[in-house]
């Protein structure tokens, strides 16, 4: 469908200019784990900390993409993995653009980071937000566990569908021996030093 598409002028300005401009580097930072886990609180305490240094930065998760632009998309795992793709290559643009993107999905299965990874490439930085089920399920935050062990949701992570948890994740946090404060600590420190310019 792409195939006459072509770019018909030198493409005279690319990520590194917008970069320069911004006086920051793009990296993804991929935040996965189970839903309840803490990934949507510590990566809003990372964009918060980034942002008040100066780095433009940009936090997608459900409540941005799921009502969006993955609106039609459901949990099975084709919905799951489209939704992964939509979010990726968005993240790629905002990338070109030069920003620091922000991801909390629970993105349960190691092909679906996988392909991520691919289309993002290699600024991918895969993050582990652990915290046991028994942990998120007790919190339930949405009260959505409940309705999954009632039969009200299908194919919930971690209830009747699977949660893979990364095996070599850049960072791991665990929010259920942690404070919220030291998980985003802990985040934003290992964000710097993934991104080349400093503030
Ligand atoms: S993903 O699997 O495609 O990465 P995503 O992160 O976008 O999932 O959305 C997960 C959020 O949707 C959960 O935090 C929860 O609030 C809600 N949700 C609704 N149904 C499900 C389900 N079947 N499994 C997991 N999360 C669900």
């Amino acid at each position: 469908m792409a195939d006459n598409i072509h770019t018909t002028f030198e493409q005279l300005l690319n990520r590194t200019h917008r970069e320069a401009l911004l006086s920051q580097q793009a990296v993804s930072f991929w935040l996965t784990g189970l839903s309840g886990s803490g990934k949507t609180t510590v990566a809003k305490g990372l964009e918060r900390k980034l942002h008040d240094l100066g780095y433009l930065c940009m936090v997608l998760d459900g409540d941005n993409i799921r009502t969006g632009i993955s609106k039609n998309l459901d949990f099975s795992l084709d919905g799951r993995a489209e939704n992964i793709r939509r979010i990726a290559e968005v993240n790629k643009l905002m990338n070109d653009a030069g920003i620091v993107t922000i991801n909390s999905f629970v993105s349960p299965t190691k092909a679906i980071r996988l392909q991520a990874k691919q289309i993002i490439g290699d600024i991918f930085q895969e993050i582990y937000i652990n915290a046991a089920l028994e942990t998120v399920e007790a919190r339930d935050v949405k009260g959505l566990y409940k309705k999954a062990r009632a039969g009200e949701i299908k194919d919930f992570t971690g209830i009747d569908a699977p949660f893979e948890a990364p095996e070599k994740a850049a960072l791991e946090i665990k929010t259920d021996e942690e404070t919220i404060e030291e998980s985003v600590t802990k985040l934003f420190t290992f964000a710097l030093s993934k991104i080349k310019y400093s503030k």
